[in-house]
């Protein structure tokens, strides 16, 4: 059966959201989450349906990709479809091919968990292997411990601080007035899209009431699972624990947005972030690199 490529208008990003939903299951592999959707919507809804790609068989999508970055094509598959050969290899030529619109040529990175079919088709084709990615999950059958950090959701005023936290975490440097208005203004573009009913952005403070960590996390519906995108400690406030209250907030919250379980994906090149989410209680599965052609 024919399988063709589009890329999406901006008024499909949320049904396609909502097809990712279906693809979140416990115990499958952890691939594109709509949330991954949502945090990238920080860019614009149009950007956001600028940078995806779907495949569709019969006018159905059986794979949705999200272009993260101009070398980086991360991926979601319909389970049923995840060693399926004949879409494998149509994603294959997709991604070979720059006139496609897919992947530039030259190194480029694919990320896609789970799908056996398509890594064993892009090997075949003289790919290799990238960066080694942990997936990490926690069950949220139990109700889940209490954060020693005092947690808010953010919104209003709460935005700037909560920039501020992410940017010390993820830069570090001086937050000047233009990074601030840069990191608001994105964060405000994300939460008046339509993606973002499926978020809370949290804000963490310490004892003295100093905000301390900053996260976000995305549901994908009631009965499955959810992400935690992203999680950030200011430095110099790290390696107090921090970090782990606030991924035990984050748990928290999802478990009352109706998640199955909490999930995240965290490179192997970063250790505290693989311990922090060890530590609040997520089990790590064996690390998955991406695939990548290297020239
Ligand atoms: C990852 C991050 C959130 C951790 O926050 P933190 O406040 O430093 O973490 P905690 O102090 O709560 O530490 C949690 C656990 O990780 C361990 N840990 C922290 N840093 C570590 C490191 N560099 N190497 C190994 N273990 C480390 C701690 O010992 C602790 O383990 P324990 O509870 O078993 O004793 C923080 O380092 C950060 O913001 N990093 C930059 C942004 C980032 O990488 N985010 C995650 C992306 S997936």
């Amino acid at each position: 059966m024919r399988i063709t490529m589009t890329t999406p208008a901006p008024d499909d990003v949320v049904s396609l959201a909502e097809t990712l939903d279906g693809w979140q299951l416990d115990g499958g592999p952890l691939q594109l989450h709509p949330g991954d959707l949502g945090w990238f919507s920080m860019r614009g809804i149009e950007a956001t349906a600028s940078a995806m790609r779907v495949w569709l068989r019969e006018g159905r999508p059986v794979a949705i990709g999200l272009l993260d970055g101009d070398d980086l094509l991360r991926l979601g598959i319909a389970p049923p479809a995840l060693d399926d050969g004949e879409l494998a290899a149509a994603i294959a030529r997709s991604v070979a091919d720059p006139s496609r619109g897919v992947l530039p040529a030259g190194v480029v990175s694919v990320e896609a968990r789970g799908a056996d079919a398509l890594a064993a088709c892009l090997i075949g084709a003289g790919w290799g292997t990238g960066d080694p990615w942990v997936p990490l999950h926690r069950d949220l059958s139990d109700p889940v411990e209490a954060t020693p950090l005092r947690v808010e959701v953010v919104e209003g005023d709460l935005v700037e601080p909560w920039s501020e936290v992410h940017f010390s975490a993820f830069r570090g440097g001086e937050f000047t007035d233009a990074v601030r208005g840069r990191m608001v203004h994105n964060w405000q573009t994300m939460a008046a899209g339509p993606l973002y009913d499926r978020a809370r952005s949290l804000l963490g403070r310490d004892e003295a009431g100093t905000p301390v960590a900053a996260a976000a996390v995305w549901s994908a519906g009631h009965g499955r699972p959810g992400l935690i995108e992203p999680l950030a400690v200011r430095r110099g406030q790290q390696g107090k624990g921090f970090g782990r209250a606030m991924t035990l907030a984050c748990a928290s919250v999802l478990r009352d947005l109706g998640a199955s379980s909490a999930t995240v994906c965290a490179e192997a090149s970063n250790p505290a972030a693989v311990a922090t989410y060890a530590s609040a209680g997520f089990t790590a599965a064996p690390e998955v690199p991406d695939l990548r052609r290297h020239a």
